[in-house]
């Protein structure tokens, strides 16, 4: 059995606590909220684990190296005391993604430059053998974190960012980001025990993300390739028995859940994602504007949903968003709704009292996800 070790998870603003909370659920053990990233301890296994599982993490990275340096030449040299042998396999291609923070380095790309010279000399100093660099599709990922002079270097075991799940091969304009999605769901504290509605889905992310967690489906089952696959100890049995137990604890559920979307483009994409999830069965998609539609479940709904936020297909987005909001006050009651928007002057004019605001960023844009809960009884309050 591998002993447990440093382990580190990347998330989006605002998606700290989420994951700390996703970590604990799976078993993790010490688990630390840093800014973006979650800290913990697991073994082999756990990595497998957290990479099929979770949904708020972008990349899993194992820590092999933690050091000072004050220049390129510290640098460089703490990085070829790495028996890299031991490490990447010679047959394999591999590339250095930096992150970098504080004054002493300052150009990412050439502290990844460096790295990557440091590796490649040490390599073929021990070997006799260049190993091979690939910027576009490596199989290995070498992390460098520096943030002024203290440096982490880790083995990436996801390889492609963990938003990439594998079932969404077409997009309408401006798609959310899947771990966005996903981690919006989880705010908004979806469980899967009402019915579904997106009215903007584009391409369904939304639904696909909310069928995922109502039934407990592994966020990165549909994924095709993790890094880890390329390491040394690669360990294909344990994975398999890691995935097969994690398919087992799959429970569909007896509720709707719905997208829709005004253009039929958006519709068309989203049914063939829906049916890469292989969730045909369980999402239904349609054609249809909000803003001449009503509530359609008997219970209590949930929608959580991504509007436009640019220009509004046919004018003003300020007179979208008081649209939506008199939409869900006249004709969806018992709806709890959470809206995101990258529109912070529009989403004002929702015009309905939010019981939550939470800061988010969408891509490079601040947004807001505001929730109203629609009751009449409360509204007579
Ligand atoms: C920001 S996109 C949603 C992106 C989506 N979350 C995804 O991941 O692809 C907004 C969507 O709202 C749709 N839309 C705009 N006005 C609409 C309306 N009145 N009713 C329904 N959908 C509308 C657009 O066609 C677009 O697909």
């Amino acid at each position: 059995m591998d002993k447990n070790f440093e382990i580190i998870a990347k998330t989006l603003f605002g998606m700290e606590s989420l994951l700390a909370n996703e970590l604990t659920m799976l078993g993790a053990q010490k688990v630390r909220i840093g800014n973006r990233m979650v800290s913990f301890y697991g073994d082999k296994g756990f990595i497998y684990k957290s990479n099929l599982s979770l949904r708020t993490a972008i990349r899993i990275l194992k820590p092999i190296l933690k050091f000072n340096a004050s220049n390129e030449f510290e640098l460089y040299n703490a990085i070829s005391s790495i028996d890299w042998t031991n490490i990447l396999p010679l047959n394999k291609s591999f590339r250095v993604d930096s992150v970098i923070y504080g004054k002493i380095f300052n150009n990412s790309l050439y502290v990844s430059q460096k790295v990557k010279d440091s590796i490649v000399d040490k390599i073929k100093f021990d070997t006799g053998t260049r190993p091979s660099v690939n910027i576009e599709d490596p199989d290995f990922r070498i992390n460098i974190h520096i943030d002024n002079k203290k440096c982490t270097l880790s083995i990436d075991s996801s390889g492609i960012s963990l938003h990439q799940r594998g079932y969404r091969f077409a997009t309408e304009i401006a798609p959310i980001n899947e771990v966005l999605a996903a981690g919006i769901l989880l705010h908004s504290n979806w469980k899967g025990n009402t019915d579904f509605l997106d009215p903007f889905c584009g391409s369904a992310t939304i639904p696909i993300e909310a069928a995922m967690i109502a039934f407990n489906i592994p966020a990165n089952v549909n994924r095709k390739k993790f890094s880890f696959e390329n390491w040394k100890d690669w360990d294909e049995d344990l994975f398999y028995i890691i995935e097969e137990s994690l398919l087992k604890k799959i429970k569909p559920k007896p509720i709707k859940i719905i997208g829709s979307d005004i253009l039929s483009s958006a519709v068309e994409k989203s049914l063939i994602n829906v049916e890469n999830a292989n969730l045909s069965e369980f999402i239904q998609i349609k054609k249809q504007n909000f803003l001449e539609s009503s509530k359609n479940s008997k219970g209590s709904l949930k929608i959580v949903t991504n509007p436009p936020y640019g220009e509004r297909i046919d004018g003003n987005i300020n007179a979208l968003y008081s649209d939506i909001g008199s939409t869900l006050k006249h004709k969806y009651d018992n709806t709890d709704a959470w809206i995101i928007s990258s529109n912070l002057e529009a989403i004002k004019k929702i015009g309905l009292k939010a019981s939550k605001k939470i800061k988010l960023i969408n891509g490079k844009l601040d947004s807001s996800l505001n929730n109203y809960s629609i009751y009449k009884g409360s509204k007579k309050k």
